[in-house]
């Protein structure tokens, strides 16, 4: 454990689940204050997303075990009166935000000449307009400070097409080019802003992509290209390190651009 990230405060959203929840273990373990705002209830598409208040409240618990503090909220991150109230009631408890892994998405499969105007909207209003609202509440109180860090969490569909994933790739490509706008718009406070970018990780999202298709995890992660290196995904664990690293003054100098966490899958 560092001293670096004790007692400063990171949001996190959809922290109820995968990668989130990681995230928000990882960062309590060093000390910090989460912010975990998810869904804390089940919504229509896609169908596998079952993430409810229980477990908000277990990850409250989780995270008071560890020594650290928490603020949980239940909304929807496409609803802007539900973000500007979790970011209120955090800055309320903690006093400020130093780090904001906006990580909410949901996944789902269909040509995109059959995607229904309402899938498509899910997607890109969550994965991306989402990011997009939650950053909107926290950037003014990381200008008043004239320090933080943003991480998007975007994908290997970020910076590549995707089969019947159009909707999908398209959000996760837009949050690119938001990283690289507020990277310019945030530089002079000393704002750093980046996006990451997973291949396959082993969280529920990858089984209820398997439970969809009636497949296997492993045929879903592999339909993405397949990794260089032989493992079928990478853990939780994989992107918590590199959410810590992107936050810590060793990339002090890192903004504008793309973490590729990525097992060499873009390189095939
Ligand atoms: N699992 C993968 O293979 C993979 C790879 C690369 C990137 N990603 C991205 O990483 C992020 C986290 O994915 P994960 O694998 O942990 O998935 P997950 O399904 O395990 O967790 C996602 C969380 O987001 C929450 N969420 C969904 N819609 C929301 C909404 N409208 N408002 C608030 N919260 C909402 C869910 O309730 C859930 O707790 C996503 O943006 C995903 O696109 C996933």
């Amino acid at each position: 454990m560092s001293a670096e990230f004790n007692g400063k405060t990171i949001l996190i959203t959809g922290a109820a689940k995968g990668q989130g929840r990681a995230v928000a273990l990882g960062f309590a373990k060093e000390g910090a204050n989460i912010i975990a705002f998810d869904l804390g209830q089940k919504i229509p598409y896609p169908a596998y997303n079952r993430s409810s208040n229980e477990d908000l409240e277990k990850l409250k618990e989780d995270i008071e075990a560890l020594g650290a503090k928490a603020v949980i909220y239940a909304g929807d991150i496409r609803n802007e009166e539900d973000v500007k109230e979790a970011v209120e009631r955090g800055i309320k408890e903690f006093g400020s935000i130093d780090i904001l892994f906006s990580n909410a998405g949901i996944a789902a499969y269909g040509y995109s000449w059959e995607l229904t105007s309402q899938q498509f909207d899910a997607v890109i209003d969550i994965n991306f307009k989402g990011g997009w609202l939650i950053s909107k509440y926290v950037i003014p109180h990381m200008i008043e400070k004239k320090s933080g860090v943003i991480i998007y969490n975007s994908s290997i569909a970020g910076l590549r097409g995707m089969n019947r994933m159009s909707h999908y790739a398209s959000s996760k490509h837009a949050l690119v080019g938001l990283t690289r706008s507020q990277a310019i718009e945030l530089a002079p406070y000393g704002i750093r802003v980046v996006s990451l970018h997973p291949t396959g990780v082993n969280t529920p999202m990858n089984d209820g992509l398997a439970e969809l298709e009636g497949t296997t995890p492993e045929e879903i992660a592999e339909r993405s290209a397949g990794n260089l290196l032989p493992v079928p995904w990478i853990e939780t664990e994989d992107v918590v390190e590199s959410v810590k690293f992107i936050a810590s003054k060793k990339a002090r100098y890192m903004t504008g651009n793309q973490f590729v966490l990525d097992a060499g899958l873009l390189t095939r």
